[in-house]
């Protein structure tokens, strides 16, 4: 391994570069995993539309990137369980709070990732297929099982014993709702859903009981009678917008928790530019107003609704249930499917700005997956995939 190339962001707001970045040094407990494909998430577009409003801890430049996989070429002290030449998948978390935005952020040939959130991969599954779940399947994770959240019970996840709580996931289609759905049924939940009727056989496949159209207006009323006097577990509320008919099921069904993923409003609906315009003006106002709202009708209703934090799981026991314990077995035994579907939207890190332009317009049922076949790795690593 002598050099490593990485798709850098200069400026808030500015396209991604690709150029030389410095080779990850490794920390304990920490895996140098050679990317042979990598997923662009929301979160990298809100990130390069919105500035330093979010995740104002980052000092440009930076590298974004969450979902990787690849092959591991170093592995660092006090790590057991890994060792070089594994196929892995994982999530790389240089955005968050404390780490580095650099070394330990995904769209580069070589990056440092927690062996905490890694999980070796099963030679049935691709590098492209596997890159679509590390982020979203930590949200789900997250939503489902952290205390502070919907606080579902995981022990014997994969191998839970079937229960009659019901677990609402609002958009079943998404890349975290189509996790949350496996992973609720993995912990032995009932699980109902909503997606666009094209999607509808997929959700069934995927574990859900029922799924409705959340075109449809009369949707919520829907999900109410379909739960009938069945106890709800909590609501998992993914898709901008998605919180408020959430908080309409949960007063009606009596559930206490909302677990949201997403904003009431969606951070695309601004020029990706500095200063101030109207259109930034008005998303603000109308998330304050309804933020305001429905923290107000939620509370009022008895019911918490809370906003998820994908990272969590990176520092409490849901992090290795998830990635030791329970995504390897799954993944090799085909119960848990790479959800959603790898779409490859382009080969070499140049093609991710194109990508992350796409993901603003809207996917359904898919994932954008860059594979990295046009940056040939320099490690000595055997090719697998
Ligand atoms: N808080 C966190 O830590 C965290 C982490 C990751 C993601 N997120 C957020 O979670 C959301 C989903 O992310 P993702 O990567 O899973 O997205 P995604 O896969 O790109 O989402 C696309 C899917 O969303 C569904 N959808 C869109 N609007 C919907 C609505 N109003 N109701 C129900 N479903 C709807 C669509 O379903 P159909 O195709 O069936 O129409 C589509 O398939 C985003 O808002 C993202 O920002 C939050």
């Amino acid at each position: 391994m002598s050099g490593n190339t990485a798709a850098w962001i200069d400026a808030p707001y500015a396209d991604l570069i690709v150029r030389d970045v410095p080779m990850p040094a490794l920390r304990s407990g920490q895996l140098l995993v050679e990317v042979r494909a990598l997923a662009v998430n929301p979160l990298d577009a809100i990130i390069q539309s919105n500035g330093r409003v979010m995740y104002g801890w980052l000092r440009y430049p930076v590298v974004l990137g969450e979902d990787v996989a690849g092959v591991v070429v170093d592995v660092g002290a006090e790590v057991s369980g890994f060792t070089v030449g594994d196929r892995v998948t994982a999530y790389a978390i240089g955005l968050e709070k404390g780490r580095d935005a650099v070394a330990e952020s995904g769209f580069q040939a070589y990056v440092a990732v927690d062996a905490a959130l890694a999980s070796r991969l099963p030679t049935t599954v691709t590098f492209a297929e596997a890159a679509v779940l590390p982020l979203a399947i930590s949200t789900a994770a997250a939503g489902l099982f952290e205390a502070g959240q919907l606080g579902l019970d995981h022990t014997g996840l994969g191998d839970a014993t079937p229960r009659e709580e019901v677990v609402v996931i609002w958009g079943g289609a998404s890349a975290v709702g189509g996790n949350a759905i496996q992973l609720a049924r993995a912990a032995g939940y009932r699980v109902i859903t909503t997606a666009s009727a094209r999607n509808h056989d997929l959700m069934l496949r995927l574990g859900a009981e029922a799924v409705f159209d959340y075109h449809d207006p009369r949707v919520a009323d829907q999900i109410i009678a379909a739960i009938g006097s069945s106890a709800v577990a909590g609501i998992l509320a993914v898709a901008v917008g998605s919180a408020e008919p959430s908080v309409t099921i949960a007063r009606a069904v009596g559930a206490k928790r909302i677990a949201m993923a997403s904003p009431p409003v969606s951070f695309y609906d601004q020029p990706r530019r500095r200063g101030l315009s109207l259109a930034r003006i008005r998303l603000f106002l109308r998330l304050g107003g309804r933020s305001v709202t429905l923290q107000l009708r939620s509370r009022l209703g008895g019911v918490r609704a809370s906003f998820i934090w994908g990272s969590a799981i990176a520092s409490s026991a849901v992090g290795p249930a998830l990635w030791r314990d329970y995504l390897p077995a799954a993944l090799a035994s085909g119960s848990h499917r790479p959800y959603p579907e790898a779409h490859i939207a382009g080969d070499g890190l140049p093609a991710i700005q194109d990508a992350l332009d796409t993901l603003r317009r809207g996917v359904s049922a898919r994932k954008l997956v860059i594979t990295m076949d046009s940056t040939p790795p320099q490690s000595c690593a055997p090719r697998t995939d």
